[in-house]
């Protein structure tokens, strides 16, 4: 039978021992004595909860419990503290920085039991929807890499040739030309040249580069929240598509009103953002939609996403944030994206996502 993982986290040995006397029967225990082995433990096994004391040295439970939510791969593990702090004041302190539950020591060992138990069965009930949201985000993110991958093909032709032919050019010059090298001014020539068929190439491979970093950034899931301007998360996502959206003839209206800087996963909101977009391409190219347009605007923690597509359907409009509902072919559309749009913003950012037709197109609404 699957037995779920403790982590009993305190500087105290006894303590140690008593808990996993107590829980070593139905779970797998774990101990550290102190938070940095209780972290690195994290980042290795999988863990259902974790029982934290407040009071050790070095860093403190409030501390330990900071950075294990600050950490997308942990942020959801339930934590119990468990102190011989007897005061409501750390028993609110603990709650608010979202503790599932607050024990003071000396404990009863059927409590302590007792609450384990209760919070074991909902994280395994929470765990299991959980998995379901990360292979659907899992399957649309390998969708959207289809779709970036022939982005960046496209993208990568041109300059590519760029290079080519500057390098075929120097070679037949080499070859075909007879340089003098004991004329000074031949030299500085054959120089000048070099130099700037060089420019050229490393210009490009620059170009080339960004492209890969661009790509990088997104495919690497983060992990961990950052303080980024929101300006430049939406300009990353402009930048993978801005190639494709010039040859289509989408114009982009950007209109940023902040410069604030918000705690995101920036991989995962990039990835939300351009779906959206995305989106309102393909059905730009669907529709066969004459001076497409998307405009994106930026206000406090608001984005907004709008196009003048056409709008949604009123019958299908409150679906499209449904896992799997597309009105797209295989080939084109995996419905996920806007599903796994919701759990980033919603779930992981406590956000909210919207929708509304307006004028001649769609709205998209996120709230962050
Ligand atoms: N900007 C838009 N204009 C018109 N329809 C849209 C727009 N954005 C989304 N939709 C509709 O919502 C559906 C679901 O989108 P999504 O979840 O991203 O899945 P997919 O793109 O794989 O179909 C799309 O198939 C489309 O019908
Ligand atoms: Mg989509």
């Amino acid at each position: 039978m699957h037995k779920n993982t403790i982590l009993v986290v305190d500087d105290l040995r006894t303590s140690i021992q008593i808990l996993t006397y107590l829980l070593e029967d139905e779970y797998n225990v774990l101990h550290a004595m102190s938070g940095k082995e209780a972290l690195q433990i994290l980042e290795k096994k999988q863990v259902d909860l974790i029982i934290l004391d407040i009071l050790m040295p070095e860093m403190d439970g409030y501390e330990v419990c900071k950075q294990i939510q600050e950490n997308i791969l942990t942020t959801k593990i339930p934590i119990i503290f468990i102190t011989e702090l007897d005061s409501q004041d750390a028993e609110i302190d603990a709650l608010s920085i979202g503790a599932v539950d607050f024990i003071s020591k000396p404990f009863s060992n059927i409590l302590v039991k007792a609450r384990v138990k209760t919070h074991i069965v909902l994280q395994n009930e929470i765990r299991e929807n959980r998995q379901k949201d990360i292979q659907l985000i899992n399957q649309s993110r390998n969708a959207q890499m289809g779709e970036i991958i022939n982005i960046i093909a496209h993208h990568w032709r041109q300059p590519l040739s760029v290079i080519s032919s500057t390098l075929m050019d120097i070679q037949m010059k080499s070859e075909l030309d007879h340089f003098d090298f004991s004329d000074k001014e031949e030299v500085e020539k054959y120089a000048s040249y070099i130099n700037n068929r060089l420019t050229r190439v490393s210009a490009t491979v620059d170009t080339l580069s960004t492209t890969i970093d661009d790509f990088m950034s997104f495919y690497k899931p983060k992990q961990v929240k950052s303080l980024i301007k929101i300006e430049t998360i939406l300009n990353r996502v402009l930048s993978i598509v801005n190639y494709i959206f010039k040859d289509e003839g989408i114009e982009i209206i950007k209109e940023y009103d902040t410069k604030k800087e918000l705690e995101v996963y920036e991989n995962e909101l990039m990835q939300a953002i351009l779906n959206i977009v995305k989106n309102a391409q393909d059905n730009f190219l669907s529709k066969n939609i004459q001076n497409p347009c998307i405009k994106i605007s930026l206000k406090d923690n608001c984005i907004s996403i709008y196009d003048n597509g056409g709008g949604i359907p009123q019958d299908i409009i409150l679906n499209i944030f449904n896992p799997y509902f597309s009105t797209k072919d295989e080939k084109n559309g995996t419905g996920l994206g806007l599903y796994m749009s919701k759990i980033i913003i919603e779930k992981y950012h406590d956000g909210r996502i919207s929708v509304e037709n307006v004028d001649d197109g769609s709205c998209f609404h996120i709230e962050l």
